[in-house]
């Protein structure tokens, strides 16, 4: 895939996003009902949405991370890897997934795996966007909680790249020559 600048058509803007995180941090503040919640930020697409989200969650927080990948270029290559696991202990916690975007399920589906037999309380997750017309029978089936369901599209921006680029956009945006 090549450098921007790329066909970019904008899909969600930045106050829509914004009111949305607020709406999900609401809703996961009552949820917990004051329980202490692990924040598992999925990198590096979840970074943006995950510091995002972090802020309007009114919970005793720890906020932790892990680094897996799936995709090179613009599609899955069905494969997930972990290049990086959490550092906080999760036996007995809470923890909630945090990702950009799911598209097949595979990843978060895999990291579910991998992160319960850590032995956490409870393993939910909560992703920005939803290609629910993507999902595999492998993958997991849909997210405890999402921002916004969007086409069946690449899309960039609000922490979504293309080949690394655009993680910085405050709006998301279909890539059009993908
Ligand atoms: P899944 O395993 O197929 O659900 O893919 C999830 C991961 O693929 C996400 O965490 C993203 O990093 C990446 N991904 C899926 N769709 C897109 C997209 O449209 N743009 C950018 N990244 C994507
Ligand atoms: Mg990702």
């Amino acid at each position: 895939m090549s450098k921007p600048p790329h066909r970019l058509q904008s899909l969600i803007d930045r106050e829509t996003i914004r009111k949305r995180v607020a709406e999900l941090g609401r809703e996961i503040t009552d949820f917990y009902q004051g329980d202490p919640l692990t924040l598992m930020v999925i990198l590096n697409g979840g970074i943006i949405f995950g510091a995002d989200l972090a802020r309007t969650i009114d919970l005793p927080l720890w906020l932790d991370s892990l680094r897996v990948s799936s995709y090179k270029g613009f599609g899955s290559t069905g494969r997930v890897e972990f290049s990086s696991m959490p550092k906080t202990p999760l036996d007995g916690r809470h923890v909630l997934l945090i990702d950009d975007i799911i598209d097949t399920g595979l990843s978060l589906q895999c990291v579910a795996n991998e992160i319960s037999r850590l032995n956490p309380l409870s393993i939910k997750s909560c992703v920005c966007f939803d290609k629910v017309e993507a999902r595999i029978a492998d993958g997991l089936p849909q997210a405890d909680w999402i921002g916004f369901e969007v086409p069946n599209k690449y899309v960039i921006g609000y922490g979504l790249d293309a080949d690394e680029y655009y993680r910085n956009r405050p709006d998301i945006a279909i890539v059009n020559n993908s």
